[in-house]
């Protein structure tokens, strides 16, 4: 197996290490700057002929999702045998529904695109893993969850919580690791950037509560989250996710985390611990 590395080579890096895969890098650019017109570009430096070829790109920014679909092509152009797809961030997920008449189901339209160019595409944390019907291709969702609970393992925590029913399973998969308790708060989302926390009986008086989510974008969510957990006399509540996405201002709603921290499935300022070893161990499958 060949590891191509997408623009975010500082995830793909570790993850070749682990599979002891060669890693093959490309370029995005053909001339400095880029072409004049804006588009993306993109060269493979790498013989890759009767390979499996491991392509990892998230796809956060409509470059990216680009510069995805031109590496899958490159990969086929250089000869790989089998192109499989690692999206750890997969953008456009959380529009798996056509909420207006006359919107887009976007996230089929984006997995269509995709998937006509891997012979298996890789999700981490997708929003709604049966989006995964959409991919033209084999299509699996892999949990990041075992490098949350690594990251939350020496805080000693009493108890882990999810912001709305919908992240609950990440907080029960979590819990079960550090063998703690779980639970899920009530969020009802009032629009894109409002959400409303609705108290629930969590005893979390005194306590160290760790918040898990697999998304943190314009950080609403969140917020809203350890604020009513700090309300409600929870004494630390550390935050860990596996996309910081910390879309306008994000991180100045989520001061009132005691520790914020995000996998590095999206490079950021808060990237703090690796999902590098569940990415390899679903590749190696497939390998
Ligand atoms: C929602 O279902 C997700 O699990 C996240 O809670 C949500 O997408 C986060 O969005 P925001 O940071 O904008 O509140």
């Amino acid at each position: 197996m060949r590891i191509l590395a997408g623009s975010h080579a500082a995830l793909a890096a570790p993850v070749a290490k682990e599979l002891g895969a060669p890693l093959v890098t490309a370029s995005f650019e053909k001339v400095p700057g880029g072409f004049p017109d804006g588009e993306a570009y993109v060269r493979i430096q790498g013989d890759l002929r009767g390979e499996t070829v491991a392509v990892i790109q998230s796809t956060l920014g409509d470059r990216r999702l680009v510069e995805l679909l031109l590496l899958q092509d490159a990969a086929r152009e250089a000869g790989a045998a089998k192109v499989l797809t690692f999206i750890p961030y997969f953008a456009y997920g959380r529009q798996d529904k056509v909420f207006e008449p006359g919107e887009a189901l976007s996230v089929r339209g984006i997995a269509k695109a995709i998937g006509s160019g891997a012979d298996r595409v890789l999700t981490m944390g997708i929003h709604n893993p049966e989006s995964l019907r959409h991919f033209p291709c084999p299509a699996e969702d892999v949990s990041g969850m075992p490098a949350v609970a690594r990251h939350f393992g020496a805080m000693r925590l009493d108890l882990i919580v999810a912001p709305d029913d919908g992240a609950a399973h990440h907080a029960e998969a979590v819990a079960s690791t550090l063998k703690i308790p779980w639970d899920a708060m009530e969020k009802t989302r009032i629009d894109a950037y409002t959400v409303k926390v609705a108290p629930r009986q969590l005893s979390v008086m005194g306590k160290r509560v760790g918040v898990v989510d697999e998304v943190i974008s314009t950080g609403g969510t969140i917020a809203a989250a350890v604020n009513e957990l700090k309300a409600q006399g929870a004494r630390f509540v550390p935050v860990a996710c596996l996309h910081g996405v910390f879309a306008a201002n994000a991180l100045e709603k989520l001061k009132a985390c005691d520790d914020l921290a995000c996998s590095d499935t999206l490079p950021g300022p808060q990237t703090r611990f690796s999902v590098a070893p569940e990415i390899a161990a679903a590749l190696r499958k497939h390998a």
